[in-house]
């Protein structure tokens, strides 16, 4: 099984030289190199330069590297979108996604300007109709030509569409990312949690990485250097989880249980869903331990 840690993907706005540079030194899984809600109407087209440039002149190694452009409806869009698919990112992240022809639409772009096959599509659920549309959005997935493989959530754009209020437990929000975490899953997807703003608050942000965590997010979306690590540290599988899953699969692989459904290991029922559980569990702990290796 081979699986792609995406636990901490660091946000960066697009016209900030510095962070851009940065970036290449901290242990992010996965980084944003955005033109759209961080970048200024006015600095917009000079941060298109910066980042395509960052991306090609590369630096990153193996942290995942994705450009977010402004939606396809703005003056921005188009441009973006066909020098980014230049630049040849891992992926582009589509902004305020509302049906799934968004996504069709921006694979076809892609394929119209023969952007390479590693070039993948993620997809921002931030509107109301992305909620509502989450399991047709996600059904993209299913065909390769629409290149989609990650779902990301826009918590802050969601609060301010809907007039909820932000509140403590993210009472409001939880339904709109359990909403999408099962159109995820239904066609294989990752999704990524919504950005913790208040960046000084390591409490509330820890806090936050274990609800979603909980919730069954691949991983947060950040926008400062110092969640990184936390977030890195929640989004891992623990030590116990891993012993807990090797039990598993060894227990499975005995030959006395070759042909059994179900059996005991310590003392509790483990069924074959739970070694396809502790199977995914390890994969990820090797991936993350190769990737912490790197950093
Ligand atoms: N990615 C990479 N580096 C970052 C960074 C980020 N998101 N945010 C800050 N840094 C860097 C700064 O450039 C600075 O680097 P330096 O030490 O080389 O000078 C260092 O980290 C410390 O930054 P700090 O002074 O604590 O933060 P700030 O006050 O300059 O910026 C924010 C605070 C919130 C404005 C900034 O973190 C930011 O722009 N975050 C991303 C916002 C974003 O992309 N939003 C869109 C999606 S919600
Ligand atoms: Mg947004």
């Amino acid at each position: 099984m081979q699986v792609r840690p995406r636990r901490s993907v660091l946000y960066m706005p697009g016209a900030n030289e510095r962070a851009l540079e940065k970036a290449k030194s901290l242990p992010a899984d996965s980084v944003i190199l955005d033109l759209e809600d961080s970048v200024a109407p006015d600095a917009k087209v000079d941060a298109r330069g910066k980042v395509c440039k960052a991306v090609k002149d590369g630096g990153y190694g193996r942290r995942e590297v994705v450009i977010r452009p402004n939606a396809l409806e703005t003056a921005w869009g188009t441009g973006d979108i066909l020098a980014a698919a230049e630049a040849a990112p891992d992926a582009i992240l589509i902004a305020k996604v509302a049906h799934p022809g968004d996504i069709i639409s921006a694979a076809k772009i892609l394929k119209s300007v023969n952007a390479p096959e590693k070039t993948k599509l993620w997809a921002m659920m931030e509107t109301p109709q992305s909620i509502l549309h989450a399991g047709a959005i996600a059904a993209c997935g299913a065909d390769p030509e629409n290149r989609l493989t990650c779902l990301v959530m826009g918590t802050n754009d969601l609060l301010k569409e809907s007039r909820a209020r932000a509140v403590k437990d993210r009472f409001a929000v939880v339904p709109w990312l359990a909403m999408t975490i099962l159109a995820a899953r239904s066609y294989g997807l990752d999704v990524i949690d919504g950005v913790y703003n208040d960046f000084k608050d390591e409490a509330g942000f820890r806090a936050e990485c274990e609800h979603g965590r909980t919730l069954g997010m691949d991983g947060k979306t950040l926008i400062h250097p110092s969640q990184v690590a936390p977030c890195n540290e929640i989004f891992s599988p623990t030590d116990e989880e891993v012993v807990w899953s090797r039990k598993i699969i060894s227990a499975f692989d005995r030959p006395e249980n070759a042909m059994k459904g179900v059996i005991t290991v310590d003392g509790r029922m483990v069924e074959r869903l739970h070694l396809v559980m502790a199977k995914r569990t390890v994969s990820i702990a090797n991936a993350v331990t190769e990737i912490e290796e790197w950093f």
